[in-house]
């Protein structure tokens, strides 16, 4: 087995006949979602399943960049049970913070669980649709976003007042949470075209076939 750093701080190739991405476990020995883990040299490292997580999927896919490092703060809106914002958690490591929100209170319960081990993670029962339910929120180096919502730019534009000068965001849509009928293409483009209003569009990445009919835009905050 090999394991090499990627050209993204904090991410690693782990190859094994199938090269997989991994990070560094800020809690070792605690896997909450049966994800493998892997010690090599006294370290353990978390392996990123493309298939559960948006980010890692866009990773896999040859995203341009992943502007995030150790010691960020980063607003995840959609969190759900943790299962990304773990991963988001061991790249800022303990000197970062991630300010999970999320609306449904049943996966909050499993967030708290997993906020309760990786304590850079802050669990925040709220709507992502009115940051004013979380404006203790300090201002953060990257916005995550993945809420399934129709109105996916409006949201981020909202958000973005959390954002420090030139901070990034990563947003991940799936076309059918915006329009069954319409063609995912079109979708995506209206999504883009909103983006651009406020964002500067640094990449984009379909996520075919980790998520058919999914795309992830990384972008950064106009100055
Ligand atoms: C696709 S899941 C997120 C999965 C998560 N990003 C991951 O990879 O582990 C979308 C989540 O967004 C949440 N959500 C939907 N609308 C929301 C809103 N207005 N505010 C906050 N969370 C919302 C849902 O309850 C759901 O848990």
């Amino acid at each position: 087995m090999k394991i090499t750093k990627s050209k993204f701080e904090g991410i690693y190739w782990i190859e094994n006949g199938k090269k997989k991405i991994a990070t560094i476990n800020l809690v070792p020995g605690y896997a909450p979602f049966g994800e493998q883990l892997i010690k090599m040299n006294d370290v353990e490292y978390r392996v990123w399943n493309p298939h559960r997580s948006k980010w890692a999927a866009a990773i896999m896919k040859g995203i341009k960049e992943f502007p995030l490092k150790k010691g960020d703060k980063v607003l995840y809106l959609g969190a759900a049970s943790g299962q990304s914002a773990s991963y988001i958690s061991d790249i800022v490591g303990k000197d970062g913070k991630v300010f999970c929100v999320e609306i449904a209170p049943r996966v909050m319960r499993d967030l708290i669980f997993v906020a309760e081990k990786k304590e850079n993670m802050i669990p925040i029962l709220a709507d992502a649709t009115n940051p004013k339910e979380y404006e203790f929120v300090e201002k953060v180096d990257f916005i995550f976003q993945d809420v399934a919502m129709p109105n996916q730019a409006e949201i981020l534009k909202r958000n973005s007042k959390f954002l420090k000068k030139n901070g990034h965001a990563m947003i991940a849509v799936k076309s059918r949470s915006v329009d069954v009928s319409a063609k995912p293409s079109e979708i995506f483009a209206k999504i883009e075209k909103s983006l651009k209003e406020k964002f500067e569009i640094i990449d984009k990445k379909r996520l075919e076939p980790y998520e058919m009919d999914h795309i992830v835009f990384l972008v950064r905050q106009k100055g």
